[in-house]
């Protein structure tokens, strides 16, 4: 038996971008984890947006006033400072924090702000995997590389780019020589186009040059889209008490979150 005590696997979602799916895909993944039986904590740095928060309390809300059962994960919420002479003192709280949760729980879920805070640089220094969602449009690619499109040629990385590489060495010189970093498609078309086989294959390529793995991940559906006020997630539908029509599109979207989830090993 080992006598190292036990330590969850904390799963960060970044990017340096708005509104490409990280606190959708955060809470898609708790359950699915939920569901497998791991104990799981999400903790939401978003703390402003708060929109992960709300997404549990909406989940929690629904399962009270419909006496259903589903599985929570356990919340954190991290507000930021309230001034920048608070930072330090913020800093040392939400390690503290860390390490105090750490050893309860199997999965430990951060969703991160889309831009750059003290919170989004904190949350990325605790990740063992870092689940980057990305959409088919080449404006969101930007995050990643500067591509020249006459050629198809990666000039220079991408600001999130860069500032994971830095992640990276800040995290070797720690000891943590591996960072288990997965491009995510999130919102991907649902037709075949050359835009989305181009990105496909820019994400390929980037990938091996900057170190992440790519899974194609979710289309564009409206189920992520509808479940939110009531806190529910694809995978929740055909639970009893619950009497939803599942169409193909619900199946499909199951399907695409458990792909994830198992392409999280790497
Ligand atoms: N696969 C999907 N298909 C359709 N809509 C989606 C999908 N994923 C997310 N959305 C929708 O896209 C919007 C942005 O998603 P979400 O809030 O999860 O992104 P975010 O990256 O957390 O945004 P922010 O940077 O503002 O925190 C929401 O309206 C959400 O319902
Ligand atoms: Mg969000």
């Amino acid at each position: 038996m080992s006598d190292t005590p036990h330590q969850a696997h904390i799963i960060v979602i970044g990017n340096e971008k708005g509104g490409t799916g990280k606190s959708t895909i955060a809470m898609h993944l708790a359950v699915k984890l939920l569901n497998e039986g791991f104990s799981v904590a999400t903790m939401d740095f978003d703390g402003r947006q708060s929109s992960l928060t709300k997404y549990v309390q909406n989940r929690k809300n629904f399962c009270a006033a419909n006496g259903l059962h589903l599985g929570i994960p356990e919340h954190y919420v991290v507000k930021p400072a309230a001034d920048y002479a608070r930072i330090p003192e913020d800093l040392n709280r939400i390690h503290d924090l860390i390490l105090d949760i750490r050893g309860r729980y199997d999965a430990i879920i951060i969703d991160t702000p889309g831009s750059k805070n003290y919170l989004f640089e904190a949350a990325h220094q605790y990740a063992d995997t870092l689940i980057t969602p990305m959409t088919d449009s080449l404006v969101d690619m930007g995050a990643l590389a500067d591509i020249d499109f006459a050629d198809a040629r990666v000039k220079a990385p991408g600001h999130y780019a860069d500032f994971v590489w830095e992640t990276k060495k800040q995290l070797a010189a720690r000891g943590k020589s591996f960072l288990n970093w997965i491009v995510c498609g999130n919102k991907i078309s649902a037709t075949r186009s050359r835009n989305k086989e181009f990105i496909f294959e820019q994400l390929e390529k980037i990938g091996k040059l900057y170190g992440f793995r790519f899974c194609p991940g979710l289309k564009d559906r409206v189920i992520y889209r509808e479940l939110f006020l009531e806190g529910l997630t694809v995978l929740d539908m055909n639970l009893p008490g619950l009497n939803r029509r599942m169409t193909t599109s619900h199946l499909a979207a199951k399907m695409e979150i458990k792909n994830l989830a198992e392409f999280i090993c790497p």
